[in-house]
């Protein structure tokens, strides 16, 4: 996993070029890749925060295969994922968001992680759980249902 690059530009276009991936995201595809490029550019976590959403890559290939992170939104410190639909169910996002979860705690000294999801996302919900967070509260994102789920530091109460 490693911060975004300029060049992530045109993987971020094709990503959200799929309906399927934005299903149950509340996002849109990026115009044209001049847009996403400009997402890209303009993302500022890394600066603001010390931490972000970070970019999948496989080992062996560098292949970008998506994303996964953390990202400070109100306060709150949330876990997301997003993949390629042809590396879904293999495990990637379950490994990926694991490990985001062991560095906000461990490094980033994080009290609080949560995730949110549609309930009808369950793979989504799937891997919160494999991330050892458990259901907080049901609540309704852009009039649909959905799930708060949440994991405290104990190392840093
Ligand atoms: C959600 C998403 C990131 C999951 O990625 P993934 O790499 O396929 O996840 P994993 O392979 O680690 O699988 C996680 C678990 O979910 C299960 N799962 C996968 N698809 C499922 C489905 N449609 N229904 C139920 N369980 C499912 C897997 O079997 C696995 O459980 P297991 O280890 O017990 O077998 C991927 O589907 C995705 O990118 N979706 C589009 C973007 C999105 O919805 N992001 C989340 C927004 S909240």
């Amino acid at each position: 996993m490693r911060e975004f690059e300029s060049l992530d530009g045109v993987h971020f276009f094709h990503l959200n070029n799929n309906p399927e991936v934005l299903k149950y995201t509340g996002d849109s595809a990026f115009k044209n890749i001049d847009e996403a490029n400009k997402f890209i550019n303009n993302y500022s976590d890394y600066k603001l925060n010390g931490y972000g959403r970070w970019a999948v890559c496989l080992k062996d290939t560098n292949e970008f295969i998506g994303w996964c992170g953390l990202k400070l939104d109100n306060y709150e410190v949330d876990l997301g994922f997003r993949f390629f639909q042809k590396y879904w169910g293999l495990g990637y996002a379950s490994e990926s968001a694991k490990a985001c979860v062991e560095y906000g705690f461990s490094k980033l000294k994080i009290k609080k992680i949560i995730g949110r999801a549609y309930i009808k996302n369950k793979a989504s919900i799937k891997v919160l759980q494999k991330c050892n967070l458990v259901f907080e509260k049901d609540f309704v994102y852009d009039g649909k249902p959905a799930v708060l789920y949440s994991i405290k530091n104990d190392k840093n109460s």
